[in-house]
């Protein structure tokens, strides 16, 4: 033990919060932060930083792993391969969602969830709950329950025919999350006209990957965003809309926030980075890698995604990490067919890339600061979800869960990352930053070139209340 009672001391940082940076020495005690300040007694064990960037591990509030799936669909990431991929890329808290399927019980799909979970994890993670079948039993019983024992979101679709609900539906789940205090998060895309346009590409025969994005034009998203709005509204509570994808949706994002209601928002790397040609030019398979929904739109849409995250329309920023396989028989060629838009799996991977991504072209780009990116990936995502201040922060009695940043030159590429995916849709791009090194509760899982596992180390996080600040309208 030194005599300082410190573990770790991690010097001369140049430690960015949401709200502020500035140099610090950061000291570690089980696992905790217990202090900042500059010349800082020195600890059991010391990490240079100097010169180097310290962010709050990333938390990543929307990704899916292990989510069960109708045959012969599954999953590529576990909680053990996803988690690791997850540190590996900078994300210390992952928060994925426990989905009930139509006839289950709320309870069951928690439990087999935390099955799945259990002694997996190399990060902390909490559940989101996904209600798919709001019967009275989970809407009297189950839901206002659970939000008790700490999940304290869920999501609703508004499309998917085994996952969506109806307006009415969609108003009582929204009761349950004002009564009880938790907050709900809203796919929404119209689904009744995305099956009608789909019933008229197949009559045409256009059939392949990049007719996906035909599909599921702007104003499916738009209509059922000005829906979920309306909705809100009408119960008095607020919603975070998730996955936004182009100007549509933002445009009533932006109308809401005016009106002075409580509209959050989330957006996602593949927004910013890929495009409706990232699914095919022509009709060749490969597109189906870039198939998720929303589609990505275009490179005008991406500036206006850009401009929100830079004004403060969005929220949070996450992955929506849903892992496929490309050439697999349960992921993108479903039965090992190349089969019809409609029975590809939609989702694409990114948890690693999500932060690396976003610093090096947000912040060292010119388009976003440090501050706001510290918000979006951390700070904001813990507050959302009740998770905060152990969590999203540098500061005393936080989790020591640090990102310590190299700067220099980065090409992604499918064979350095850690998922058990076999593509990545950024292959190729080269950033200028990675994490040099993540550190969960003090203790070093990543160091820029090797994993460190710690069999359960990730534990299981009851979430509180969100406590966002009442947003401002826009003048
Ligand atoms: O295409 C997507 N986004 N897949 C994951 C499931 C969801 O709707 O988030
Ligand atoms: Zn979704
Ligand atoms: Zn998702």
């Amino acid at each position: 033990m030194s005599e300082s009672g410190f573990d770790l001391v991690v010097r001369n940082a140049r430690v960015a919060t949401a709200s502020d940076c500035f140099d610090a020495d950061i000291a570690v005690r089980n696992g905790r932060i217990v202090s900042l300040g500059s010349g800082l007694a020195s600890g059991r064990r010391e990490i240079d930083a100097a010169g180097r960037v310290v962010t709050p591990g990333g938390v990543d509030a929307h990704c899916h792993l292990d989510q069960p799936m109708a045959p012969p669909l599954r999953m590529a990431d576990d909680f053990e391969s996803g988690t690791r991929s997850a540190a590996c890329g900078g994300t210390t808290t992952v928060i994925p969602f426990a989905a009930q399927a139509k006839g289950q019980s709320l309870r069951a799909a928690v439990a087999d969830y935390h099955h799945r979970a259990e002694g997996k994890a190399h990060v902390d993670y909490a559940f989101h709950l996904i209600v798919s079948d709001p019967t009275p039993e989970v809407l009297e019983n189950e839901l206002p329950a659970l939000i008790a024992e700490g999940y304290t979101s869920f999501k609703v679709y508004m499309t998917y025919d085994d996952l969506k609900l109806d307006d009415g539906q969609i108003l009582d789940v929204l009761s349950v999350a004002r009564e009880h205090g938790a907050l709900a998060m809203i796919h929404a895309e119209n689904a009744d006209c995305i099956e009608w346009l789909t019933k008229r590409l197949e009559a045409a025969g256009r059939t392949a990957p990049r007719f996906h994005a035909h599909s599921r034009p702007m104003l499916v998203e738009r209509e059922a965003t000005h829906r979920a709005i309306a909705l809100s509204e009408l119960v008095d509570v607020p919603i975070l809309i998730v996955h936004v994808s182009g100007r549509e949706a933002v445009e009533q994002i932006r109308w809401a926030r005016a009106h002075g209601l409580q509209v959050h928002a989330e957006t996602c790397p593949q927004y910013l980075f890929l495009t409706a040609e990232d699914l095919g030019i022509d009709d060749s398979y490969k597109g189906a890698r870039c198939i998720c929904s929303p589609p990505p739109r275009d490179k005008a849409n991406q500036q206006v995604i850009w401009d929100g995250l830079n004004d403060g329309l969005f929220t949070v920023f996450s992955s929506d990490h849903a892992p496929f396989r490309y050439d697999a028989p349960e992921g993108k060629k479903p039965g090992g067919e190349e089969v019809a838009f409609r029975h590809i799996p939609n989702g694409i991977p990114g948890l690693e890339t999500r932060l690396a991504l976003l610093y090096s072209e947000g912040v060292l780009g010119g388009r976003i600061t440090l501050e706001k990116f510290v918000e979006l990936t951390s700070t904001n995502p813990a507050k959302a979800y009740g998770l905060h201040p152990r969590k999203g922060t540098i500061a005393p009695g936080a989790d020591a869960d640090l990102v310590i940043w190299n700067e220099g030159e980065y090409a992604i590429d499918n064979d350095r990352l850690h998922h058990a995916v076999d593509y990545t849709p950024y292959q190729g791009m080269t950033l200028r930053a990675w994490p040099g090194m993540t550190l969960i509760g003090g203790d070093v899982v990543w160091d820029g070139q090797n994993f460190y596992p710690r069999q359960g180390r990730g534990r299981f996080l009851q979430c509180g209340r969100p406590t966002l600040r009442p947003m401002r309208s826009r003048p």
